[in-house]
């Protein structure tokens, strides 16, 4: 019960990698404010959390937008209403504008680049802005943010890696500039079981598993372990940092 006493805020909880941190950090004794796009993924989680954790009490579930700010703040806003506080901010929510996964730098539109720009970047920006200042002030914080392994390059993500790239670097300005008493760290998963990978073609994910030493996908909830350590004061003497959870998958490029 390591996150007793603590009130953890999780974007995309609605995804199989949020829904999982969710329910950890409530497992673990967290307070939770849940948010996601879809409410009805939302609700599904929000009741996995009831049977898993068997707790309602101490779950704020909203529906928010975090690409739009005024949703942000409301969310912020009743977080503040309903708990005082947020000490953990896990933020999820990320991914690809397109439905085509691979194109190469010289076929991406606009509008999807700054899609995927927008996706894997806003939300984090809007919702740091809003609940950090309170973090300062309690001298007390912790933010997690999700990358990918692809920061480093991957064929045919120019706009998703070096969105991921600039989510890493994001990671170690706050650092930074929140220090001392609010760490913040990044994880860089590699191929993770949830909806985004089922539409990856079977031969590419064979290929990424065949560049992977232990041989096999992840799974949301390993993802998850490492948001709950990152989230909890076992994690105290880490701050800036990127830890890539991808079974040792060998450099993108
Ligand atoms: N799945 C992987 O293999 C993998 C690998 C590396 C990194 N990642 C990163 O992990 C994170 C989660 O990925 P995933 O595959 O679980 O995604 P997912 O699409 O399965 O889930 C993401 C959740 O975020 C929600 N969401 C999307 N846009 C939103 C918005 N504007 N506002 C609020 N909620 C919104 C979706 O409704 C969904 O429930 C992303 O940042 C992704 O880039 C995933």
């Amino acid at each position: 019960m390591r996150m007793n006493d603590k009130v953890a805020l999780v974007t995309g909880a609605g995804g199989p990698m949020g829904a999982a941190i969710a329910l950890r950090m409530a497992s673990e004794g967290a307070d939770l404010v849940i948010t996601d796009i879809s409410g009805t993924r939302l609700a599904e989680t929000a009741a996995q959390i009831d049977a898993i954790a068997g707790r309602t009490a101490g779950v704020l579930v909203q529906r928010a937008n975090v690409l739009a700010q005024e949703e942000v703040q409301a969310l912020c806003d009743a977080a503040h209403d309903r708990f005082g506080r947020v000490d953990v901010l896990v933020n999820v929510v990320g991914g690809i504008a397109s439905k085509v996964l691979y194109q190469p730098f010289l076929e991406i539109s606009e509008e999807r680049w700054a899609g995927t720009y927008d996706i894997n970047l806003s939300g984090t920006r809007y919702l740091v802005r809003a609940i950090a200042p309170g973090m300062i002030e309690r001298r007390y914080g912790r933010i997690v943010n999700v990358a990918s392994t692809d920061f480093a390059g991957q064929w045919g993500h120019a706009d998703y890696a070096s969105s991921k790239a600039a989510v890493v670097s994001l990671t170690r300005v706050l650092a930074m500039e929140l220090a001392p008493h609010v760490a913040v760290n990044c994880i860089a998963p590699g191929l993770i079981s949830t909806r985004a990978v089922d539409v990856i073609p079977a031969a590419k994910i064979a290929e990424r598993i065949g560049h992977t030493l232990l041989q096999r996908i992840g799974s949301p909830e390993e993802i998850a372990a490492v948001a709950a350590f990152l989230g909890s004061d076992d994690a105290s003497y880490i701050t800036g940092e990127t830890l890539r959870v991808s079974g040792g998958l060998a450099a993108a490029l």
